[in-house]
């Protein structure tokens, strides 16, 4: 019988995709290994595939340990944590998953537009803490009022798969919408806006689902901040690193914005002890693709990634080709 070919998974995955991935290769967990980098220099030259995740990725020293790597499937769609040019200076070919999350991402922008504007969690918090009980009474206050969603300025940075179907959501929201990429969309029947500052300015919410990686490292500063201003809300779904978080926190605790719902932070999982104690912001622990029906479908697409690549030479999505700075 033909060997199966080997793979290298540098994180825990899914258990059906796990099974899965073990019908058809030889897979090895690297974080079951006490000593990787031993592991690696014993075994590194046996592996064809890598298999990994937009969280965790690979950088240049693990390809480097990998010298006859053909191919690294990706669990996810985000490629900052994956040395591109490192895998195609060697020729090895990258897949993802785009796509297949657009809904659910675009759904949990919207939840968390939806929670800092109306305040769903502060008012979940309010109720189970008793104050709405004593809210009758003079002396404890009423549950504050929140910000309309339906009609209001809708900025979406970032006008790719996700944030194209962020926008087609807002439709049903009667919102207007505008945004922000480094070029126009060809075809995009929203208004480009060429200066992020005016887009802030001119927005009620501004969502943030640009790519994440160098280029768009605190492209969200405080200028931006200011410029989205006190009836602003932030919302951000994309990468911790395309926002400034420390002008984040003061722009919050200050008032200079009015809110802000966050599913990716600068150094996850750790979140700003300053973020949690505000009442302003909506924290997720990077939920927005966590859908029993999205992670099977990111799932099948790592495995049908190897299963083409292996069978016929190609990806089914292959990740694009890094461009040179
Ligand atoms: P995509 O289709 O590649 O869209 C990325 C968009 O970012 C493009 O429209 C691109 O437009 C824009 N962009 C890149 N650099 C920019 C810059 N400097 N200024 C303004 N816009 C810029 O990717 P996608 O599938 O929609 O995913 C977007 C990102 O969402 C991923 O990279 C990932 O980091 C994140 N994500 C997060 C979660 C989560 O769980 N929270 C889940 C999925 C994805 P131009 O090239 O024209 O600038
Ligand atoms: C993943 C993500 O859930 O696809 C991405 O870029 O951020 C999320 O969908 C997460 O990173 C798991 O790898």
């Amino acid at each position: 019988m033909e060997n199966k070919p080997r793979l290298l998974q540098n994180l825990k995955l899914l258990p059906a995709l796990e099974a899965r991935l073990a019908t058809a290769f030889e897979v090895q967990r690297l974080i079951d290994q006490p000593d990787p980098a031993a592991f690696l220099a014993a075994q590194g030259a046996s592996f064809v595939g890598l298999v990994t995740s937009a969280a965790v990725g690979a950088n240049a020293a693990l390809i480097g340990a990998l010298p006859n790597l053909r191919v690294i499937s990706s669990f996810g769609v985000g490629l900052d944590k994956l040395d591109l040019p490192a895998a195609a200076q060697r020729g090895i070919a990258v897949g993802y998953t785009p796509d297949v999350l657009n809904d659910c991402v675009a759904d949990l922008a919207f939840g968390l537009m939806l929670d800092a504007a109306r305040g769903l969690s502060a008012a979940d918090r309010y109720v189970r803490r008793g104050a709405w009980r004593g809210a009758g009474s003079p002396a404890t206050a009423p549950f504050p009022l929140g910000r309309k969603v339906s009609g209001a300025n809708l900025g979406i940075v970032g006008l790719g798969r996700i944030g194209s179907t962020i926008a087609r959501r807002a439709l049903g929201f009667e919102m207007s919408v505008r945004y922000h990429n480094r070029r126009p969309v060809p075809g995009a029947p929203w208004p480009h806006e060429p200066s992020l500052l005016t887009l802030a300015q001119w927005a009620d919410y501004l969502v943030v689902i640009a790519a994440g990686g160098a280029g768009t490292r605190h492209l969200i500063n405080a200028e931006v901040l200011d410029a989205l201003g006190p009836r602003g809300f932030l919302v951000n779904v994309s990468r911790g690193s395309v926002i400034d978080e420390a002008a984040l926190v003061r722009a919050l605790a200050e008032k200079r914005i009015a809110g802000a719902g966050l599913d990716v932070f600068e150094n996850e999982p750790d979140v700003p002890a300053e973020l949690m104690a505000l009442d302003n912001v909506v924290l997720l622990p990077h939920i927005a693709s966590a859908t029993v029906e999205t992670r099977q479908a990111m799932a099948d697409r790592v495995f049908d990634n190897l299963e083409s690549f292996f069978g016929t030479g190609r990806l089914l999505s292959p990740a694009p080709l890094p461009v040179a700075p």
